[in-house]
C-alpha cells in the first residue's frame, strides 16, 4: 500500500509535525511528512538540524511488527535503507558509507541523519487488545546544500550528480526500501541485515573514541557491532567495551 505524503511549506520539525498527526488521528497507517523547511529542525543529542529549501525533510511513520526492545535497533535499518537508495546517485569512486548510529557519510562528510522517536499507544477494541509503538523516524538529507559547522564536515548530493532527485521522489524511495528491510527484519530478525551493516559501516577496524554507559571515554579499535546493535570497541589490553548511546568519534 503506498504511504500518504503530506507537503508543508514550513513547519517547526516533521517529527513534530508527525506527533501532532498521531494525537489528533490516531492513525497507524503509513504516513510521510516532508516540508521544504524547517523553523526547529533538530538531530540527535538535542543538537539543531539547519533546514533551509532545497534539502529532504521528512518523517516516516512506521509500525514494525517487533519487540519494543528490538526496536532499538531501528536506526541501524534506516541507515541501511538510505545507503540502499543513495547508492544509486553516488558514482563509485566515491565511499558511501554508514556511521553508528545514525549518519550517512560521503567520503567522511555528512550527507545526512536520522532521528528516530517513538509513541506507544494501548489499542483496546473488539478485534485487538495490544500495545503498539509507532517510529517517528526523521530524516534529513541534504540534496542541494549543506550547513558549514565546526563540529563535523557535511556535503550534499549535488556535489556528485547533476541527477539529485526531487525531495518527495526520493522520499518514497526511502520508504519503499524501509519496507522492505522491515520485512526482513520481521521474518528473519536484525542478524541478517548485520553483515549489510558492517559491509558499509565506516571505521571497522580503526581507532576511534565513545563514551560508556559509565560515564568513561573509552579508545580502542571499532571492532565490530554486535546481535543488539551495540558498537563493540576493543581497547589496548584487549579488553571489550559496548557502546549503546552517545556516539562514536573517528581518531584517524
Ligand atoms: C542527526 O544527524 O542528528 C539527525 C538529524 C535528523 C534531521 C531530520 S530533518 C527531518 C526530521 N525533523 C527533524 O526535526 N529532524 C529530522
Amino acid at each position: 500500500m503506498s504511504p500518504t505524503i503530506h507537503f508543508l511549506e514550513t513547519v517547526d520539525s516533521t517529527n513534530d509535525e508527525a506527533r501532532r498527526l498521531l494525537k489528533n488521528n490516531q492513525d497507524f497507517k503509513d504516513h510521510i511528512i516532508i516540508a521544504e523547511s524547517q523553523t526547529k529542525g533538530r538531530g540527535r543529542l538535542g543538537r539543531r538540524w539547519y533546514s533551509p529549501p532545497g534539502n529532504l525533510y521528512m518523517t516516516i511513520l512506521k509500525t514494525p511488527k517487533i519487540s519494543l526492545a528490538e526496536l532499538s535497533k531501528i536506526s541501524l535499518i534506516v541507515g541501511l535503507s538510505l545507503h540502499r537508495v543513495l547508492k544509486k546517485y553516488i558514482p563509485e569512486n566515491h565511499h558511501l558509507c554508514l556511521k553508528w548510529p545514525n549518519d550517512i557519510l560521503v567520503n567522511r562528510n555528512k550527507l545526512g541523519g536520522i532521528l528516530v522517536e517513538t509513541e506507544s499507544y494501548s489499542i483496546i477494541d473488539d478485534h485487538m487488545n495490544d500495545s503498539l509503538t509507532c517510529c517517528l523516524i526523521g530524516v534529513g538529507i541534504n540534496l542541494v546544500s549543506s550547513p558549514e559547522l565546526s563540529n563535523y564536515s557535511s556535503c550534499n548530493l549535488l556535489e556528485f550528480t547533476k541527477d539529485v532527485p526531487q525531495p518527495d521522489v526520493l522520499a518514497l524511495e526511502i520508504s519503499q526500501s524501509l519496507d522492505d528491510l522491515i520485512e526482513t527484519w520481521e521474518t528473519k530478525g536484525f542478524d541478517s541485515l548485520r553483515e549489510e551493516w558492517l559491509w558499509n559501516a565506516y571505521g571497522l577496524g580503526k581507532p576511534v573514541s565513545a563514551k560508556a554507559e559509565n560515564g568513561f571515554q573509552i579508545y580502542g579499535r571499532f571492532l565490530t557491532i554486535n546481535k543488539d546493535g551495540a558498537v563493540v570497541i576493543m581497547d589496548e589490553t584487549q579488553q571489550e567495551h559496548l557502546i549503546t548511546s552517545s556516539e562514536i568519534t573517528y581518531m584517524f
